[in-house]
């Protein structure tokens, strides 16, 4: 499989470009969603794609939205035919990456659950104790894992700017009592099954962002990518230690190269020597097999 770092489809328009996905629309009802192998590091998008990461990406999140759907249903539409919007050149070109889905009303909310606590988590524990009102137990550390998973919400943030923690309440006012309650819920029950699964295979899932959506019906979906190493931070459990902040499972040596650049960390991103590119690919696909088995 060839490193994709942009689709480039013009059977159909495209939506939306992502810092990692590529959505374009099939129908009214549908969305093509191509996960390209873009890396972003420091909120930036480094020019160079991680070979196969796009592939890692799509099966990783197929694997979670398969195992819950005895919590929610998903947005996965694979009865729709892509050879009736897409020519074969262009479905060769992100074979192993799509997924086609059904076109669900997004809720305005990124709906974060946190077992440990770490960075922006950590940041209001220091200053008030609590996490997004949450009081937790006086006396924690950095990375220390928390008494139970806690349900921190936040705002869907424009471009370029960073997801503001909100508070439950402000969920409720946004989407009302009834389905605010229902994504808590499941986010807590995808969360607590996902880690306690991740631990037996060496990750500790250290907090995690979903998102929600409803069908025309009013129905809650779960949608976009679920429990990947993007949305996510994996910690390898051998070398978990609290009190310091644990190296990322993933995007480790992109970070330890990029720290020994004289670089502002603003974009254009640099470029990455082949080794670093490799060992971070091997990375992802090391996630991919730990967690999925394949
Ligand atoms: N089934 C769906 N229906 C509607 N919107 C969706 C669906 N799945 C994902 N999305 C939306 O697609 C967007 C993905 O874009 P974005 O997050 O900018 O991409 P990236 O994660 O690559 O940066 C999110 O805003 C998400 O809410
Ligand atoms: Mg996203």
């Amino acid at each position: 499989m060839q490193a994709l770092y942009e689709s480039s489809i013009t059977s159909v328009p495209r939506l939306h470009k992502g810092k990692v996905r590529d959505i374009y629309a099939l129908g009214d009802a549908h969305m093509l969603i191509v996960t390209s192998d873009r890396l972003s590091a420091f909120d930036v998008i480094l020019p160079q794609p991680i070979p196969g990461k796009g592939a890692v990406l799509t099966a990783v999140t197929n694997f979670w939205m398969a195992r819950f759907t005895h919590i929610l249903p998903n947005h996965l539409a694979p009865e729709v035919d892509l050879t009736k919007y897409l020519t074969p050149d262009e479905i060769r070109q992100i074979e192993g990456r799509f997924v086609v889905v059904k076109k669900l009303k997004a809720l305005p909310i990124e709906a974060v659950v946190r077992g440990y606590l770490i960075g922006s988590g950590w940041k209001d524990y220091q200053k008030t104790g609590a996490v997004c009102g949450i009081t937790l137990p006086a006396g924690l550390q950095l990375a220390d894992r928390l008494p139970e998973p806690i349900f921190t919400p936040a705002d869907k943030a424009p471009v370029g700017q960073h997801d503001e923690n909100i508070s439950y309440a402000e969920v409720e006012q946004r989407i009302g009592k009834d389905l605010a309650a229902q994504v808590r819920d499941a986010t807590l029950a995808i969360y607590r099954e996902a880690s306690a699964y991740a631990a037996e295979r060496g990750i500790i899932i250290a907090d995690t962002k979903f998102e929600f959506g409803l069908d025309a019906e009013g129905r809650l979906h779960l949608i976009d990518e679920v429990l990947t190493p993007d949305s996510s931070r994996f910690w390898p459990a051998a070398t978990y230690r609290p009190g310091i902040s644990p190296p990322s499972f993933d995007k480790q040596f992109v970070r330890d190269y990029l720290e020994t650049l004289d670089w502002n960390k603003q974009a254009p991103g640099p470029q990455l020597p082949a080794e670093i590119i490799e060992k971070t690919a091997a990375k992802y696909r090391e996630a991919q097999r730990l967690l999925t088995g394949v």
